[in-house]
């Protein structure tokens, strides 16, 4: 863990419990569920896998860090061939089925489940490649042994980065989002920078980011701030991703600046709502975003504000220090109902709060 001086004394327990939970959930092959107790998400993302991998790593489990990461290379080996069709057919011009592309959960023993799950979102595979980069660099180890999966991702990416595809929230499947061209172009210049990939591939990575950040920049934004989707009109919380967790803009770029004003006019009260029109479980505050947002500030120097929302996801665990994946106020709540009924409360520990609050408690402490 940081510096324990840096760490404010309450916020400790929460730390040790995040770190507990983060080693007792893992599957034994490495994988993490996105929530043990919660039937439909008990199966492990590339995206909360890779934030919470990204925390362990931060908060010194360097081996569960190190397990995740080839649990997802064996994931990404098995699935060369899949990369290798959807390539074909986008360079032959066909358009591929949704199922054809890579999917966004994988059961923990990294096969494929069949069902009818909002599968087609590829930032995941772009945040994969930006945590094992972080983790790499932190913990003193080389590529090479990742070079295979890295290059598989990367093909797919090349391929499909900058194409329509789900959302963070698994929604809105025929639009170019900005979180995740972000992620995307994070994930692609990690790649070069990690040095494996053969000559010519890296200079597709390359440019294919760039691309991912031009869109951003050309169709991306409105007065002044990012949007959701391209040409679209709407704020979304995961935008706080673009600066501070992908850097794909800097922090103090007049976009993300107003960006972060944004969401915090509009979507935060205490804790961070997804966005305005979110009805999902109601549309809850997530901890997931505070601390997200927290990071942000951390970064950018406003360590107070971070501890802020840093205190408020803390005040979010339950008596066993347990992390939802939202609380009340509910933005919608006439559509709560709904949501329980067919699925049940929400879940309830998300291992993505846990991840994503020693994430940002790990950039707290290195700034503050
Ligand atoms: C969220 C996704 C997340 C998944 C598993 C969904 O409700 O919208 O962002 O990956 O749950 O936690």
């Amino acid at each position: 863990m940081p510096g324990p001086d840096r760490v404010p004394a309450h916020w400790q327990p929460l730390c040790e419990r995040s770190r507990t939970l983060l080693q007792q959930h893992q599957d034994a092959g490495g994988a993490w569920p996105a929530s043990p107790h919660f039937a439909p998400y008990r199966y492990s993302w590339f995206r909360d896998g890779a934030f919470i991998a990204e925390g362990a790593s931060a908060a010194g489990l360097v081996e569960q860090a190190d397990r995740f990461h080839t649990w997802c290379g064996q994931v990404l080996e098995r699935e060369a061939p899949a990369v290798g069709r959807v390539v074909a057919m986008l360079a032959e011009g066909r358009r591929p089925d949704d199922s054809d592309y890579l999917p966004a959960r994988y059961r923990l023993d990294g096969t494929r489940q069949l069902d009818d799950w909002w599968n087609f979102q590829v930032d995941g595979y772009g945040t994969w490649l930006w945590a094992l980069e972080r983790h790499l660099a932190r913990a003193g180890r080389d590529a090479v042994r990742h070079t295979p999966a890295i290059t598989v991702a990367v093909r797919y990416l090349v391929a499909t980065g900058t194409d329509t595809c789900r959302d963070w929230w698994e929604e809105n499947r025929d639009r170019t989002h900005v979180t995740t061209l972000a992620g995307v172009a994070a994930g692609l210049r990690a790649a070069v920078r990690l040095a494996v990939l053969p000559a010519e591939l890296a200079t597709a990575a390359g440019d294919v980011a760039d691309r991912c950040v031009a869109l951003i920049r050309e169709r991306g934004t409105r007065d002044g701030a990012l949007v959701k989707w391209l040409d679209g009109t709407d704020v979304d919380a995961s935008l706080l991703a673009v600066g501070a967790l992908y850097d794909v803009l800097p922090l103090d770029d007049p976009l993300v600046v107003a960006t972060v004003e944004q969401v915090e006019e509009r979507l935060t009260a205490g804790g961070v709502h997804r966005y305005e029109a979110d009805t999902f479980y109601g549309g809850g505050q997530w901890p997931v975003l505070a601390a997200l947002l927290a990071w942000h500030h951390a970064r950018s120097g406003r360590t107070g504000r971070s501890a802020e929302l840093l205190d408020w996801v803390v005040s979010t665990a339950d008596d066993d220090l347990l992390l939802p994946e939202q609380v009340l106020p509910l933005l919608a709540p006439a559509v709560l109902d709904e949501w329980l009924e067919r699925w049940g409360p929400s879940a309830h520990p998300l291992l993505w709060s846990h991840g994503m609050f020693l994430a940002a408690v790990a950039t707290y402490a290195a700034t503050g």
